[in-house]
Formats: C-alpha cells, structure tokens, sequence
C-alpha cells in the first residue's frame, strides 16, 4: 500500500516537471549562485573525457565518481574525433556522446559539456581537425571566414544533437562551455568569441547557461571574457582561492564563484618526470575551495588515454614536447579506472559539504598478466609502404596536410636516386629547413641517421650521407606526426618536412610523398622471423595473441615493451598508442579488454611498428613483449 503510493506520488512528480517546464538550471547574480529548479545550487564536478575511456567503461567509471559524492560530469567535446575528414560525421560506439551522456544522466550526474570547438586538453591539435590546415592561410581561433565556416557547420552537428539533452529538456546538461581559454591565445578576437555565442544560442535557445573558462588572471580575462558568457576561471592547488577568485569576481562581481579546472595532478611529456600531486594537497586545497561555497570542477577525474595517434604537444617556433600516450594526470582515479589514495581522500573532503551516496563503489577491474608474446613475422616499411598508398609525385615535399593526411607518417622518396662514386664512397649532406617531427634517413636500406623536432629548437635538421659505391642511391624519409601542438600560438602545427630540402646546399627536387596513416594494416604480408633479411629499423612486426578460449570474459592488461626503443601499437587493428619506453616515462601501455576479441579467439594479433630498433636479431629470442598486471608510468 504505501509502497504504491510512493510509486504513484513517484509518477506525478515526474510528470509535473516534465508538464510545466520545472526543470531549470540558471544563474542567482543576488544570491551568488546556481539555482536549480529555483533552489541554490553548487556543482562538485569531476572532468573524465569519454574519447579518454572505452565507451565498455563508462558507466563504471561514472559510477565510481558519483560514489565519490560527486553531482556533475564535465567533458571536452573532440571534434577531430567527430570528423576525421570534412563532411564526414562519426557518433557510433566510442564516439557515441550522446550515449556518454544518457549514461551520466543514468547514473546520477549532471552534465558540464566544453563544446569548443577548441579544447587544447593534451589532445591532437586542441581537437581541431588537421584537415583544417590544409588551407595554408587559415587562422585558427578568429573570425577569418575560412576558419568561421568550418566552424559553423560542425556546430550546425554537434549543437542540435546536445539541445535535447540539456536540463531544461530532461537531460542532464546544466551549461556549456563556449571555446577555452582563449585569453591564453594571443589572437583576441572579440568578434570570433561574440560569433560562437551567438552560434551557441541560436542552436541551443535562450535558456541554458553558457560560460568560458581562463586562468585566473586578470591577463588572461581580459580577451577571454566575453559579455553574455558567464566567465569562470581555472586553478590548481595552493594559495588562497579567494585570490584566484579576485580574477573571476572584477569580471562577474556577483554570481556564483567557479574554478572549472582544479588540477589534481599533471601532464606528462616524452623524457621528463610523471607528474605527481599529493592527496594531502589536493584534499586540502579543495577543502579550500569548497568553504568558499564555489562550484568546482576537479581535472582530472580520471584522465584516461590517449589512444592511438591523439596526444598533443606543448611548444612553439623553438620547441616542441609531445605528451604520451597515457593521460593517467595522477587523477583519483587512474588511467585504468581504480580508486587510488586521492579519490578516497577526496571523497572525505566532500562529505564535509555534501552527502555521499550510500552506494558502493563500483570494485577495480580485473588485470590479467598474460605473459610473454614471441612476434612471429615481420616486414620492413620500405618494402610495404607502396601497398598503403602509391604516393604523390611532386617537384618540392608535400606536408602531410598537403596530402589529405591527418595523422601517422610521411615517407618522402627522392626519385633520381643520388650520385654514386666509382669507387669509394661520397658524402652528402642533407639538410631539412623545418621538421615536424622526427626523421629517419635511409639510403637504400641503410639508417643514416634520425633527427628529432624535440633536440633541434630552432636548428635545421642536417643528416649526414654515406654513399658507398656499391649503393643504389636510393633516398628515403620517413617523418613522424608526433601530436600537433595543442595549446598556444602555435596550433597550426602541419607535419612532414616544410620548406625544400637541400643536397650540399642545393635544393633538391622531385620526391614520391607517401602518406602511411596506418589506418588498415591489413594489406601488410608478413614474412616469418627467420626468413627475413635482419632489419630493426621501421619495422612491422607481428604475433598471435593465444590468451583466449572462445566465451572467455577477457580482462584489462598492461603491455610492457622493455627491450623496444620507439613505435606505434595494433591490436585487432586497435590502434593503442604510442610507445617510447627508452625515452619514458611511460614504460608500459594500458590495453582495455574491449580490444580483445573472445568471440574468435584464434584471431587476436597484436602489431607492432618500430620505428627506430626493435630487439629482434637472430636468433631472436629478445623478441617479444609482455602483457602484464600492473602499470609503470614512471
Ligand atoms: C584558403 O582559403 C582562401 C580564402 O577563402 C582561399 O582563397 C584559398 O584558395 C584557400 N586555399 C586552399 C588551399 O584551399
Ligand atoms: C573479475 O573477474 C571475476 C571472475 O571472472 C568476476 O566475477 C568479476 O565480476 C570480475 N570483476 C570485474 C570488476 O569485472
Ligand atoms: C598502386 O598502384 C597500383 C598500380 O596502378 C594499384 O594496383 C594499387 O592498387 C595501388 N595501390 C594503392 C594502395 O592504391
Ligand atoms: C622551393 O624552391 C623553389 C625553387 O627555388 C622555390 O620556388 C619554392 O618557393 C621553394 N619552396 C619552399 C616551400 O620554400
Ligand atoms: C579475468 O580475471 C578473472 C579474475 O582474476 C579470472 O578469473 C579470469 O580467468 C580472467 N579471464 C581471462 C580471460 O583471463
């Protein structure tokens, strides 16, 4: 009986609100504060990135943040994740938002959306799509209307696919975030900024709060804060909040205060240290945050990985540091999605200001050290790269945008081959004006050296030449797209050799481009081990992967690459990302178990594409690699 009325009092409270229109989620300017449904409200929020995460994952991983007492969710919106080529629209499985975000919605969170259209966020180019570089003369982040009208038709996408799911329509996404941090970006282009709110209003309706995101800094609000966005700000541990909020307060005087970044932890680049905060920092200072009665977002919340090629840089005109592939950020929760010290130190904090639900935390998820993987084929780049794309002839290089090509490698073959010495051998020296990002030179099957954007700083990049003369003369590059810049001035980031390429000074013309994006590696055939001639460099090798009898519940795993210098991961033609375990401090790769397939067992691979020196030398018993249990991120 009193169940029954529960139900039925249940029924008309829903329907009521969704009757008269109930739902609704905006800002109280007197009262300092969100108002939902007419109440004061405060966001504790956690960013995780759906992109970051196997669509399997997310609502374990939801689960496990609103266990934390967390109410809302925030996520970038990647639109190279979106569009890979212009005009064509990808939202299935992995990139299915709006099935992120009714998960959220199930689970109990509200949704933060970062609509962009940039993001920066340690990812590929901010989330621009390459394809936008292939006008040379774009400029990102303006009101150039070549940049504008992109922009406008992926917005005319991505916005009327959010505006059923926001609150007001019985979803859960309470605002959205128009570009970020544009302060930081020396373009200051107050009419792009009033373009896209005008963009995001007319696809979103009047209602729903819209705002930007700055460091906070008056500096920085000066260009990002726009009239009609409810500016907030970011900041990381340490200091007094109200001092970072001082930056928010002179541009919104009243409303409520909001850091939609406090850093949990950091990013990472190639060759220096993990990033690491302490819980007790953390702790502390959201502690801090929180007694001011501000709405928080914590950045991390789980950062997940940068799979495949899409990972960013930092750097300019003079430097370049890419990031790895793991975006662990030292979060609460970690790049496999387990509870660490920090979320249940965080989780404390919190339930100083708000009830935890009385739910368990979803437990960590099974690792499985599959062990020791011997590769049995193999195949040199040189030899296969024709079956990946016959190249583009061309008097000068060709960037890897002036190839349609959005990701991966360009191979730049000279097509005269060089001049050869009747006896002895010559040299040359080869010089290539700008490098994005890093080369190995081969005369015929001879490494003659690699050079790296990340030790030129401004240089040239210069490879000497030994030219015997038993040499077919044949010249060939093979330059990596390492992650375009994703944060500064210097976004527009093309990859490839730029500019002419010189022999002793003379610029040297005629080269086969070849673009290898490595999408389907399907057409490679792969010679056994011990039939091939001994070759380390640029190498594809591949095994079977015998872990599986057919119904198994595969389990998550770590590949441990300890013996390889530097290349690129396949399994079942899942491009898993990036390893350079010599260079750290990612040593090991996170393999979710969505990659596996147990419905044909016999059929899991795993390829791997070396670049620089696999250990696999007769009689080959280095190599192989390692599935293991636990992480080493460094
Ligand atoms: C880039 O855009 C400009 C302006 O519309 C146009 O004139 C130019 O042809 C474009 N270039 C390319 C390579 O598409
Ligand atoms: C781990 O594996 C066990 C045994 O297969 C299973 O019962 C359990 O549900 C798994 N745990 C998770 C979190 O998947
Ligand atoms: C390259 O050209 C050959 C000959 O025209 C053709 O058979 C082959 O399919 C081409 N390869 C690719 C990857 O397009
Ligand atoms: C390459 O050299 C040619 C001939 O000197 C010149 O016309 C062209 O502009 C150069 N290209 C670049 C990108 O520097
Ligand atoms: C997954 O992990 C569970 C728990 O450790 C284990 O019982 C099961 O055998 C594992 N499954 C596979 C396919 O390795």
């Amino acid at each position: 009986m009193e169940r029954t009325v529960h139900v039925v009092l249940a029924l008309l409270v829903s329907l009521c609100c969704v009757a008269n229109g109930d739902r609704t989620f905006t800002i109280d300017y007197d009262g300092d504060s969100f108002l939902k449904d007419g109440k004061p409200f405060r966001y504790i929020s956690g960013s995780m990135h759906y992109s970051r995460v196997s669509s399997v994952y997310w609502q374990d991983r939801l689960q496990k943040m609103y266990a934390a007492g967390l109410n809302a969710v925030q996520t970038y919106v990647p639109w190279n994740y979106h569009e890979d080529q212009p005009g064509e629209y990808n939202f299935q499985g992995d990139r299915d938002l709006t099935n992120f975000i009714h998960t959220a919605q199930q689970v109990g969170l509200l949704v933060i959306l970062r609509a962009g259209p940039y993001m920066c966020g340690e990812w590929e180019m901010g989330g621009f799509p390459a394809w936008l570089l292939r006008n040379t003369t774009i400029k990102l982040r303006t009101s150039d209307p070549v940049y504008l009208s992109h922009v406008d038709t992926w917005l005319g996408v991505l916005l009327p696919k959010m505006k059923p799911l926001l609150y007001e329509n019985d979803g859960p996404i309470i605002s959205v975030q128009v570009e970020n941090e544009y302060g930081s970006y020396p373009a200051c282009d107050a009419a792009y900024m009033n373009h896209l709110k005008d963009k995001f209003r007319h696809y979103l309706g009047p209602n729903v709060v819209l705002f930007t995101t700055d460091g906070a800094g008056l500096g920085f609000l000066k260009c990002g804060y726009t009239l009609g966005l409810y500016a907030t700000v970011d900041f990381g541990p340490g200091g007094n909040p109200m001092d970072h909020f001082s930056a928010q307060r002179h541009y919104e005087p009243k409303g409520p205060l909001v850091n939609s970044e406090f850093y949990t932890g950091w990013l990472d680049h190639w060759g220096q240290h993990h990033s690491t905060t302490s819980s007790s920092t953390v702790a502390n200072s959201l502690d801090a945050i929180l007694k001011t009665g501000a709405s928080v977002n914590m950045y991390m919340f789980e950062g997940g990985t940068s799979f495949g090629f899409m990972n960013g840089a930092n750097g300019g005109a003079n430097s370049y540091q890419p990031q790895p592939t793991s975006y662990d950020y030292d979060a609460p929760l970690s790049e496999a999605g387990d509870t660490t010290e920090k979320y249940f130190a965080i989780q404390k904090v919190i339930s100083k200001y708000a009830s935890i639900p009385s739910v368990p935390t979803p437990s960590a998820t099974n690792k499985t050290a599959y062990g020791k993987v011997q590769m049995s084929g193999s195949a040199w780049l040189l030899d296969v790269s024709d079956w990946f794309s016959n190249g583009t002839d061309s008097e000068y290089p060709l960037s890897m945008e002036a190839l349609s090509q959005n990701y991966g490698f360009v191979v730049y073959k000279l097509l005269q081959p060089l001049r050869v010495p009747g006896s002895g051998s010559t040299t040359y020296t080869l010089t290539m004006p700008i490098l994005h990002d890093r080369a190995v030179v081969y005369v015929d099957d001879v490494v003659q050296g690699i050079v790296s954007r990340m030790d030129l700083g401004s240089n040239k990049a210069v490879v000497k030449l030994s030219v015997p003369s038993t040499s077919k003369g044949r010249l060939s590059i093979i330059v990596e797209n390492q992650g375009r810049i994703n944060y500064g001035s210097g976004i527009d980031d093309r990859k490839g050799v730029l500019g002419n390429m010189s022999l002793n000074g003379i610029t040297v013309t005629g080269w086969d481009c070849i673009p290898l994006s490595l999408r389907d590696l399907s057409a490679i055939s792969f010679n056994d081990l011990s039939i091939s001639p001994v070759r380390t460099s640029t190498m594809f090798y591949r095994a079977k992967l015998p872990f599986f009898t057919k119904g198994d519940q595969a389990n998550d795993t770590y590949l441990q690459l300890t013996g390889w210098t530097k290349g690129q991961v396949f399994i079942n033609g899942y491009n898993l990302g990036r390893y350079w375990p010599v260079k750290g401090p990612q040593k090991t790769l996170y393999v979710p178990y969505s990659v596996f397939n147990t419905v044909s067992p016999d059929d899991n691979e795993i390829i791997l594409f070396e670049i620089d020196k696999a250990p696999c030398t007769p009689p080959f018993d280095e190599c192989f690699v390692t599935f293991v249990d636990k992480p080493d991120i460094g």
